[in-house]
């Protein structure tokens, strides 16, 4: 048992330290993620639902015209646990998506408006065409990306504090890099379609700077910076990476709870038992 935790220490290790993040990190310039706090951290965390709206609101107007979010369905948005819209809202929201469906009796494709029961439609039809209208990069589609870039890029610091207590960094990492191109590349050097952002491990993206502040009107009020953008569909995203988390955490207390009270249990048990008996 010894030698499996400890095999298996290591080989985290090696991993974190060989990520093409971690080797990223020592290519000049390059920071990584700031720490930003959401609800949502360590083990009591939730996510904020007025702030999940927003977020939604802006992966909707900005980033959906590149990206898709193919694990996500309409009716999701109206579930418990995430952002929560009314019914009505969902479907009003599906209904503007125009979903290709069929074949028909003639052995046609067809289109026809979104229903809760779809997933969210994405920009482009297949990655090839992703691909030709960006460039030559994929936008990848962001279903799970708060997940594949978690980890705290660059630095290997504690990850056991930084998953309890400071999130996964994802969501940071996402919202860093959203706000990294206010930084000017070092000699003022230019790349063809490229843009300079040092909390992309590569330092050069194919992605042009998608918010540029105001980018959408919250209902809420909130004013709409960059930052406050980026860290709200940071969070969205983290929702929809894992739309269960609440249902996760809430069970996982009530097992520690009841491990906790079965354990004096089986204490209490075994004096009762042994009482008796001379050791
Ligand atoms: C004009 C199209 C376009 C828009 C709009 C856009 N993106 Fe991108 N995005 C891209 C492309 C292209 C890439 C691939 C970049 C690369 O590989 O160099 C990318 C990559 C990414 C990545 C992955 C970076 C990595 O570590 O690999 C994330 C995260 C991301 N975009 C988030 C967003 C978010 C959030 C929004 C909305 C605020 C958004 N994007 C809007 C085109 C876009």
């Amino acid at each position: 048992m010894k030698k499996l935790f400890k095999s298996l220490a290591i080989a985290s290790i090696l991993g974190a330290l060989m990520s093409p993040q971690a080797l990223a990190s020592s290519s000049e310039g390059y920071i990584p993620a700031k720490n930003y706090s959401f609800s949502f951290e360590g083990i009591f965390g939730t996510y904020d639902r007025a702030q999940l709206q927003r977020g939604f609101l802006v992966y909707k107007e900005v980033c959906s015209a590149c990206h898709g979010l193919k694990r996500v369905r309409y009716r999701n948005l109206a579930e418990p646990g995430g952002p929560e819209l009314t019914k009505a809202q969902a479907k009003a929201i599906a209904k503007e998506a125009e979903v290709t469906d069929g074949p028909n009796e003639e052995g046609e494709m067809f289109t026809r408006p979104g229903q809760l029961s779809d997933a969210f439609v994405s920009p482009y039809p297949n990655d090839e065409a992703a691909k030709a209208a960006n460039g030559g990069a994929l936008p990848p589609d962001l279903s799970l990306i708060t997940k594949a870039r978690s980890g705290w890029h660059g630095t290997l610091k504690s990850l056991f504090t930084y998953s309890l207590f400071n999130g996964s960094g994802g969501p940071e990492y996402v919202a860093s890099l959203l706000t990294g191109y206010s930084h000017e590349a070092p000699n003022g050097e230019e790349k063809d379609g490229l843009s300079y952002n040092p909390y992309f491990p590569a330092l050069w993206i194919a992605m042009p700077a998608p918010l540029s502040g105001d980018d959408v009107e919250y209902a809420d009020g909130t004013k709409a910076t960059v930052e406050q953008q980026a860290k709200d569909v940071a969070a969205f995203l983290t929702w929809a990476a894992e739309p269960k988390m609440e249902e996760r955490k809430s069970l996982g207390l009530i097992v520690m709870l009841y491990l906790a009270v079965f354990s004096i249990l089986l204490y209490l048990v075994k004096k009762a038992i042994w009482a008796n008996v001379k050791h």
